[in-house]
Parts: C-alpha cells; sequence; structure tokens
C-alpha cells in the first residue's frame, strides 16, 4: 500500500526482450511479497488463441474481434512461494504453448493492434484487485500505470540477449520483434519519462535484482 495515497503500489519493469525482466521482476516480487504479472504472458495468449481459432495474425480487424469475443478470466496462484497471476481462456492457462516458436513468432503481430492493447491495458490494471504488484511489459511505465512512481527500465547488447534466450533453448530473431515493438504505433516500447534504465548486460540477476530493491527502496524512503 502506498502510504499516502493508500492505493497498492505497481512497480513497472519495461525493457527489450529477453533483457531479464521476468527473472529479476519474480524475484523482486519475490522479495517484497508483492504479485507478479507476466504481461508479455497476455499478449502470448492472445496470440496463441487466435493462433488455435485459425484467426490470421496480420489481419487486425481479425485480431480485434478475436480479442472482443474471447472468454477469459483471471486466477492468482501462489508457487515456489511467488505469488502471480495467470489469464485464463476458456478456464485454461496456456503455459507451455504459449513459450512455442509459432506463439513467439506471432505475438507481435497481435501486440501491434490497438483494439487488443486498450483490452490489455484495461484488463492489466484491473490486476490491482490482488493488491501490490510488479508487472513486467513494454509499456507498463509509459501507458498501463503511467501514474507510478516505480518505473524500471532494463536493456542488454542484443548478442547478450540472444546468447540468453539460447541458453533456454530459444532461438529466435530478437532484433526483428523489438524493432516491431519499438516501432508500432500503438503504445510502442520506449523509455518511461523518469524511469531508471539498467544495462545489465553484465549483471548477474542477484546483481539486477540487487540494483532494482536498492532503488525500489529509495523511493519508498521518499514516499514516507
Ligand atoms: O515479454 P514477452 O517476450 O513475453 O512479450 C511477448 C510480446 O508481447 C513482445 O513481443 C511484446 C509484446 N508485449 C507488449 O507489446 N506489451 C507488453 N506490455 C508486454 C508484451
Amino acid at each position: 500500500m502506498n502510504l499516502k495515497t493508500k492505493h497498492p503500489i505497481v512497480i513497472a519493469i519495461d525493457g527489450t526482450s529477453a533483457s531479464g525482466k521476468s527473472t529479476n521482476a519474480k524475484l523482486v516480487a519475490k522479495a517484497l511479497g508483492y504479485v507478479y504479472v507476466d504481461t508479455g504472458a497476455m499478449y502470448r495468449t492472445l496470440a496463441w488463441h487466435c493462433l488455435l481459432k485459425h484467426v490470421d495474425v496480420n489481419d487486425a480487424k481479425a485480431v480485434a474481434n478475436a480479442c472482443r469475443r474471447w472468454k477469459t478470466s483471471f486466477e492468482c496462484v501462489e508457487r515456489d512461494g511467488l505469488r502471480q497471476v495467470h489469464l485464463l481462456v476458456d478456464g485454461f492457462y496456456p503455459e507451455k504453448e504459449i513459450r512455442l516458436k509459432e506463439t513467439a513468432a506471432a505475438v507481435s503481430h497481435v501486440a501491434a493492434v490497438p483494439k487488443v492493447r486498450d483490452w490489455m491495458k484495461k484488463t492489466q490494471r484491473d490486476c490491482i484487485q490482488f493488491g501490490n504488484l510488479v508487472m513486467e511489459g513494454r509499456d507498463i511505465g509509459t501507458n498501463v500505470f503511467p501514474e507510478t512512481d516505480f518505473k524500471f527500465y532494463l536493456d542488454a547488447k542484443l548478442e547478450e540477449r540472444s546468447a540468453r534466450r539460447a541458453a533456454d533453448g530459444v532461438h529466435e530473431n530478437l532484433a526483428a520483434r523489438d524493432q516491431r515493438d519499438s516501432q508500432r504505433a500503438a503504445a510502442p516500447l520506449m523509455i518511461a519519462l523518469g524511469a531508471k534504465v539498467l544495462d545489465n548486460s553484465k549483471l548477474t540477476s542477484a546483481e539486477t535484482s540487487g540494483w532494482l530493491l536498492a532503488e525500489i527502496r529509495k523511493i519508498m524512503a521518499l514516499e514516507k
């Protein structure tokens, strides 16, 4: 809870693909006892749903229609000491399916559709019902929760980010996805005004999350 406003706190962690957002957002959420929200997973879920329903992901109107019609719900579960929000479609959480390379290839097309972004913003803001949040994505500080004082932007050199994905067994064209995410008209990936930026190319996740926690505690001390 924000001591002044009594509203839940939202820690926004944005950045490029494979810049360590998920790993570090989870570490920060665990350390603070906040709820972790992976907004990329929500876009991936819609991309997967479109592929499943044979909706052409390059047809913005068809994607917007699918997004208007799909039946979703939230669950907030605790796993390995981390509380996290999942988006379910028809009661199903497609955890493995959203990580397939077909889904990864489709997702930035789906994420560029303005009506999809409107739906996601509303849905992501609804996550506040679960309490204090650590939310990671591309537009959390710029668009979803622009009012938060806790804005971070992570980045790392392309070679380093590609190596990290390869180490996870995922080979994809990160440069192409980043370019589509940064150049789309609707809520493109960019550094939010006032965000604290970290290039973690040479840092371990313990160092990156340590930096995030130290910065968060500085802001909290100022707000007391
Ligand atoms: O973080 P990720 O790789 O799981 O994200 C999947 C895609 O979703 C990514 O290409 C960009 C998009 N995305 C977005 O546009 N806005 C967000 N807040 C989160 C993800």
